[in-house]
């Protein structure tokens, strides 16, 4: 069973969902009557889609046709059996007491991607240590990720983020250098590992709009990771290694995924 807890909670920028009695849409429950609500940010966003309401019946139809990773594998929402009765996408895990798109820009899976940046504790080297960002929105420590843009595959949004948020690259960072980001590149252009893809239990999910993401895990060596310049930027207010331990506190799911890379590494020495 997937968690389906943040799903059902409270937004700062939401109204309250309606009670869920009956998670599963596989047990009818005719009294359920979701809270419709999108965010006035998302109406009319030129990164958005355009609302339901103002669809032609085509843009309609295709809705259901969209890819989803909620079985992991990409697949049609449709073929998946993700579409209610008015084929429109439908959260695979279940209903949420909201409908419409809430914080979220697309009908069915909005995707993101999230890369663990690992490093050796320099001074304990049986420790890894990530690259963590302080979200600016939340407070929270967070993996440095972000959505998939528009034309953008998962693999260029890993490397973006990254240079964006914990690099600094859009504002500028003095340290960097060419030498510098052609390793950091090299780095990048192996895809890394991939540690999760599919549903995210994200607090601005909704019946018809929910988060899914690919999180990736790139291990740098002690001596690209003594050099490389972090400095936060863009959404991130901080940047630090932070000791991978199993008290530490993320954002949304990201700890589950970061206990992947912790368990894979008493496995595996990486870079040892
Ligand atoms: C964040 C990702 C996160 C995803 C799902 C995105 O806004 O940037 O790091 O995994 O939401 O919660």
């Amino acid at each position: 069973m997937k968690t389906h807890a943040r799903a059902l909670g409270a937004h700062i920028a939401y109204p309250p969902r309606v009670g869920v009695r009956k998670v599963s849409w596989r047990v009818p429950d005719p009294s359920y009557r979701p809270v419709l609500f999108t965010h006035s940010s998302v109406l009319g966003a030129s990164w958005a889609d355009k609302d339901v309401t103002v669809m032609t019946a085509k843009e309609r139809s295709r809705l259901c046709h969209r890819p989803t990773r909620a079985g992991r594998k990409p697949s049609s929402l449709a073929r998946m059996g993700f579409v209610d009765k008015r084929r429109m996408p439908r959260n695979p895990v279940g209903r949420t007491g909201m409908r419409g798109r809430g914080l979220l820009g697309r009908y069915g899976a909005n995707f993101a991607a999230d890369p663990i940046v690992t490093r050796r504790n320099p001074a304990d080297r049986t420790v890894l240590q990530m690259v963590t960002i302080t979200r600016r929105d939340t407070g929270e420590l967070a993996i440095p990720g972000g959505m998939v843009e528009y034309g953008e595959t998962v693999n260029q949004t890993l490397r973006k983020e990254f240079y964006e948020e914990a690099l600094r690259s859009e504002e500028g960072n003095d340290k960097m250098t060419a030498g510098l980001q052609a390793k950091i590149d090299a780095v990048f252009d192996k895809g890394g590992a991939l540690v999760y893809a599919g549903y995210v239990d994200d607090p601005r999910n909704t019946d018809d709009a929910w988060m899914e993401t690919e999180v990736h895990h790139f291990h740098l060596d002690d001596d690209l990771a003594a050099q490389i310049p972090l400095q936060a930027g863009d959404d991130a207010q901080g940047v630090a290694w932070e000791d991978l331990t199993p008290a530490m506190r993320l954002y949304a799911s990201h700890k589950d995924w970061v206990d992947v890379v912790r368990h894979r590494s008493r496995l595996r020495s990486f870079g040892k």
